[in-house]
């Protein structure tokens, strides 16, 4: 649990520009205050991240978001619906945005969102000012959807970790970018399904330009041990990652009852545990791709890219 002596302590750190892992609703973040360019470098050198990916600056509400980005009418409807949330926004930075220009690798554009995260909330409240934070992993692993997962490597380089257990989603939020024309176009799949958002902008554009979203380099999200995927049953190799049925010996299931949102709360953490097990290769069960598993296929199929 965290208590509000944890919330206090958490934002003085960031005020003297220092690094802390705090939970969100879809995976824990590796935060900093965004305006400050020491602090952004130390966070990108901590997460090794090559700088030109830019990172997401999270804000408690649209008022916020306003005074670091343009939003055309059709990004201000998103945010009414699905603000506080798993929505991360990409519109038109403002040339007033106190933002630093290294948090948004030199891009005209900026990332915003809102978490829903109660403690989120709070230390963006105490904080007072916008959160730069990519998720809390080494780059090019998994996202940690729990304190453990924070890899020994990343610690000593962390002031704080703010442990709040699971991960309530455990699946990055859902990227469109809305331009000055009212165009959307989905950067990321994620928490926040395609129907949701194409309720409010209709049929959204696929990005195809991958340097829009560098995160969304092929490889992103890789465990150690190969992936194959759309597999109804193991080989004799394989240790295997059901869905829709129970476990097998060795194995986990995503879930069970082929329940979506149990599947993505439970995805990296199955990943990491299967990896753990040294196997050479997890084979996959096929898994729907309406809603949230759009979002799980996207993330399988980078985990499985060659690398
Ligand atoms: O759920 C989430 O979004 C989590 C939690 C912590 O909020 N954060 C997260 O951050 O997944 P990260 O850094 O792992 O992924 C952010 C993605 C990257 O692929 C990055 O390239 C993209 O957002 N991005 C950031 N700024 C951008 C911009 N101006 N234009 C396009 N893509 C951008
Ligand atoms: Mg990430």
């Amino acid at each position: 649990m965290i208590d509000r002596g944890d919330i206090e302590r958490a934002a003085t750190l960031l005020r003297a520009g220092g690094l802390v892992v705090f939970p969100t609703e879809t995976v824990y973040g590796l935060g900093c205050d965004a305006a400050n360019p020491q602090a952004v470098a130390r966070l990108y050198a901590a997460k090794g991240r090559p700088n030109f990916n830019p990172l997401i600056a999270h804000v408690p509400d649209s008022a916020a978001a306003e005074q670091h980005a343009e939003l055309h009418p059709i990004a201000r409807e998103l945010t009414e619906a699905f603000w506080p949330g798993p929505l991360t926004l990409v519109a038109k930075r403002r040339a007033s945005s106190t933002i630093a220009e290294l948090a948004c690798a030199g891009l005209a554009t900026i990332a915003l969102r809102a978490p829903s995260h109660p403690a989120a909330q709070a230390l963006l409240n105490a904080f007072g000012r916008p959160i730069a934070a990519p998720s809390a992993n080494v780059s090019g692993r998994v996202s940690a959807t729990k304190a453990e997962h924070i890899a020994a490597d990343l610690r000593p380089l962390v002031d704080l970790v703010l442990d709040d257990g699971p991960s309530p989603i455990g699946l990055e939020s859902t990227i469109v970018a809305v331009d000055s024309e009212g165009r959307a176009r989905l950067l990321r799949p994620g928490a926040l399904t395609r129907e949701s958002v194409e309720a409010i902008t209709g049929p959204l554009l696929m990005t195809n330009d991958s340097i829009e979203a560098p995160g969304m380099m092929a490889s992103h999200y890789a465990p150690k041990a190969r992936l194959r995927l759309d597999a109804d049953a193991p080989r004799t190799d394989e240790v295997y990652l059901a869905f829709g049925s129970p476990a097998r010996p060795g194995g986990l299931t995503l879930s069970a009852r082929g329940d979506l949102t149990e599947a993505a709360a439970n995805l990296y953490a199955h990943l990491r545990a299967l990896d753990a097990t040294g196997a050479h290769a997890i084979a996959v069960a096929p898994i729907p791709r309406q809603g949230l598993g759009e979002a799980i296929n996207d993330r399988l199929q980078r985990a499985a890219a060659p690398r």
